[in-house]
């Protein structure tokens, strides 16, 4: 090897150390394209999501996926700090690929029957990324933060001490909860939701979480979308799936009796 090329590589591998990571904002060989007036990631991965997300949910569900992914992405391209920390791709696929548990069709290819609909996602999401994703850019550590993303998607109070692009995931998708955020301008605000309003938002959470509690009840208990059971659900009851109704021995639910078992307590 040649001097100079010696030295290049070197510069080359300073170079590397100091970037973020190949799908950050910095890196302008990566695909772009805009969405709403939003500049956002480009790549043949996330174009396939889109389409998969817009063939598989209902409109109101497509729309809220945009627009996490938009609110974020826009926050991203007015925020130098989390143009630096954020994988843009992982981000689009952490968001456009959040809801994938909220399948309600009979035969979907995510909904399991036993599993929080989060970990649905999560593995769904992760699933399809190794079946349709390059193997070389999705390595361990890339395909962990769009699980860990999703499937505490729910849970904000953990998420945000996690890694920059879990914590952000998560935070572009409460965005939609319920709407404006502070590091969104109103003019990117305003051009989001006008192409993908919020129409059937809170009816279609509500019908969903409820959906969960009477078909997969199991998995609900004693999570945060229990409420959606004890209210809506004839014959949902949290006793003897409750933490401390395991610590009591006149309750003896199957639920309990199978923790006990696996000695969760
Ligand atoms: C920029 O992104 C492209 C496309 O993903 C990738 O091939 C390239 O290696 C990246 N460049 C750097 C310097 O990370
Ligand atoms: C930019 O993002 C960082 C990381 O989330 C945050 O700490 C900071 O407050 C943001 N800056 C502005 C101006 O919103
Ligand atoms: C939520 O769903 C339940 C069960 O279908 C229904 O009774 C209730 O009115 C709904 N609430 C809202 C705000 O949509
Ligand atoms: C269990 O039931 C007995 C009889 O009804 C009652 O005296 C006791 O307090 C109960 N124990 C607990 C922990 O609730």
């Amino acid at each position: 090897m040649k001097f100079s090329s010696a030295t290049s590589l070197l510069a080359l591998m300073a170079g590397t150390a100091a970037m973020p990571n190949k799908r950050c904002t910095s890196n302008d060989t990566v695909p772009f394209t805009t969405i709403a007036n939003i500049k956002v990631i480009d790549t043949p991965l996330v174009q396939k999501a889109r389409a998969l997300v817009e063939a598989n949910f209902e409109p109101y569900l497509v729309r809220h996926m945009y627009r996490s992914w938009l609110f974020g992405a826009a926050a991203i391209n007015n925020n130098a700090t989390l143009a630096f920390e954020i994988d843009l791709e992982v981000h689009a696929l952490g968001t456009l690929l959040h809801d994938l548990g909220w399948d309600q069709r009979p035969d979907s290819p995510w909904r399991s029957t036993n599993r929080r609909f989060e970990i649905d996602g999560a593995i769904g999401a992760t699933n399809w990324i190794k079946e349709n994703g390059d193997e070389a850019d999705w390595d361990a550590v890339r395909l962990q933060l769009v699980w860990d993303a999703i499937s505490l998607h729910g849970t904000p109070s953990i998420s945000e001490y996690k890694q920059p692009n879990v914590r952000f995931i998560v935070e572009s998708i409460s965005m939609d909860y319920p709407g404006p955020h502070p590091s969104l301008t109103e003019e990117d605000y305003n051009s989001i939701i006008e192409a993908y309003d919020q129409s059937g938002l809170l009816e279609g959470t509500n019908d969903t979480f409820t959906f969960l509690c009477r078909t997969k009840a199991e998995s609900t208990y004693d999570t945060w979308i229990e409420p959606w059971g004890v209210a809506f659900v004839e014959g949902y009851n949290p006793v003897g799936h409750r933490l401390f109704d395991r610590a009591n021995p006149n309750v003896t639910s199957p639920a309990q009796k199978k923790r006990h078992f696996h000695g969760v307590y």
